[in-house]
């Protein structure tokens, strides 16, 4: 909740206390240069203990609520018919209307099932933005993707609330240009992740569904970042503001042929689900789930975590529950703009977002900008960042690098997790790093996959470069860790 101090400066103010604690191990700066080594520069491959400030994700690392433990001791094991899927398929239609539910071990595993279905080889699927794992199953089925944000979506700075926003014009140009039976279908993405967890307004996207509709083609949302899309449609759409989230919530639910979300971010806990109000929907994509994820009742998922979803759909709807992200996201990205540090705006959902493009200006985008920025902030901090760049694309049929649009570092802020004080150091070590950012130095494949390299590929450093930064950090920072 944001509160007013009496000098005037206002914080997201905690609405919840701390009753369960993980201890954090925070290296002194020469054992992280070790560290990163070992993880061949790639922070996916960190161990955890070598981790102060875990920000790779907010994927089944959000803080859970009493009321979700205490639903876990509540669950049914049966394999079949479960009184916990029924519980949980009340809670999704209490939530989002009245559709058929399919669950799912999580959201890829959702992308693979919608993909298979309704992606015919040579057909395109639209959207705001893809995600890696979104496009990865298109492809595979022989899909393309065509992205139309709002060019505005792009830019790092901007002022456009909703910067997920579609460019209905490009929408219409592109459904004449391909024909409607060429278009798998139009994909909008929530919270868009790639480019920062910008959120998408329920004005455009109510525009951009009755267009596809119009043209006879089939509507999928990606509610994996809800919340936080949520509380930018509640604070910064005017017709929402007296609006409760379950209305919002409601009418995003019915508004879409189909619905698909991981549930490592809604609702907090680790799973998935696919939703749809259409019964020969359900149908087409219902053989799917025990053949991929396990049988119709519980599709992959632990009892357990699926009592815990119902109760964190029910809680999503709470504001003091869905602020704490993108209030803390915002307080992140103020410091960071105090101290002139490149990054995204508006502050979405999901994390801060540090614009490596120009963090790292001075390496060529061959040299993972970056990939680079990832390893150097964990050097200067012990935070565990997510590159989300040119690292995250595959390379172009020739060989050679597909440069991202957007090279950012995700600095991801899991929901309920860390404290002001954390955040504040965060800020802190980045400033730092900002300051001393001529030392970063570039990266380099040495073990590169195929598909999804950014998982598990190892690269190392053209120089010495991190040793020479942890030695700045010694001679700047003392005997300080
Ligand atoms: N869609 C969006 C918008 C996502 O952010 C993710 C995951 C998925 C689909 C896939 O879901 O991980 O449960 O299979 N995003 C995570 C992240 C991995 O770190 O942002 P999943």
């Amino acid at each position: 909740m944001p509160i007013q101090f009496r000098s005037g400066e206002c914080i997201p103010l905690e609405m919840h206390k701390v009753r369960m604690v993980q201890r954090l191990n925070l290296l002194p700066v020469e054992e992280r240069v070790k560290a990163s080594q070992e993880a061949g520069n790639n922070t996916f491959l960190l161990k955890n203990r070598d981790v102060f400030l875990d920000m790779l994700t907010d994927s089944g690392v959000n803080a859970m609520s009493q009321e979700q433990y205490a639903a876990m001791m509540n669950a049914d094991d049966s394999y079949a018919g479960s009184e916990t899927f029924y519980r949980l398929e009340s809670a999704i239609r209490e939530t989002f209307g009245n559709v058929h539910f399919l669950p799912a071990h999580q959201g890829r595993a959702c992308e693979n099932i919608i993909s298979q279905t309704f992606v015919k080889p040579g057909q395109t699927a639209l959207m705001n933005y893809h995600f890696t794992t979104t496009r990865a199953h298109i492809m595979r089925n022989g899909g393309k993707v065509v992205e139309i944000v709002k060019k505005e979506g792009l830019k790092v700075k901007s002022d456009l609330p909703f910067k997920g926003d579609l460019d209905i014009d490009i929408l219409r140009s592109e459904i004449k240009s391909l024909g409607a039976e060429n278009i798998a279908f139009l994909r909008i993405e929530a919270g868009t992740n790639l480019i920062g967890g910008q959120p998408v307004s329920m004005a455009n996207t109510r525009e951009a569904v009755k267009i596809a509709k119009e043209a006879g083609i089939l509507t999928v949302f990606d509610a994996s970042l809800l919340s936080d899309n949520l509380y930018f449609i509640k604070t910064r759409e005017k017709e929402f503001a007296g609006k409760s989230l379950h209305d919002i919530t409601l009418e995003l639910g019915t508004l879409f042929d189909i619905t698909y979300f991981s549930a490592r971010k809604l609702g907090c806990v680790r799973g998935g689900g696919i939703f749809t109000s259409r019964k020969d929907l359900h149908e087409a994509m219902l053989a799917l789930v025990p053949l991929y994820e396990g049988f119709i009742t519980y599709g992959g998922m632990s009892v357990r975590e699926m009592e815990a979803l119902a109760v964190g759909l029910r809680e999503s709807l709470d504001l003091h529950v869905i602020e704490q992200t993108p209030m803390f996201v915002e307080a992140l990205v103020k410091e960071m703009i105090a101290a002139k540090i490149p990054v995204v705006t508006p502050a979405g959902g999901l994390g801060c977002h540090v614009d490596a493009m120009e963090f790292c200006e001075h390496l060529p985008a061959t040299q993972y900008r970056s990939g680079a920025l990832a390893v150097a902030a964990y050097i200067a901090s012990g935070v565990r960042g997510m590159e989300r760049g040119t690292l995250s694309e595959d390379r172009n049929a020739d060989g050679s690098d597909r440069i991202a649009e957007m090279e950012l570092l995700r600095l991801a802020v899991p929901k309920r997790v860390f404290t002001l004080s954390q955040i504040k150091y965060v800020a802190d070590r980045l400033t730092w790093l900002y300051e001393n950012r001529q030392l970063i130095g570039g990266l380099k494949f040495t073990f590169e996959p195929r598909i999804l390299r950014f998982f598990f590929g190892r690269l190392e450093p053209l120089s010495d470069w991190p040793q020479k930064l942890a030695e700045k950090f010694r001679k700047d920072f003392g005997e300080s860790l």
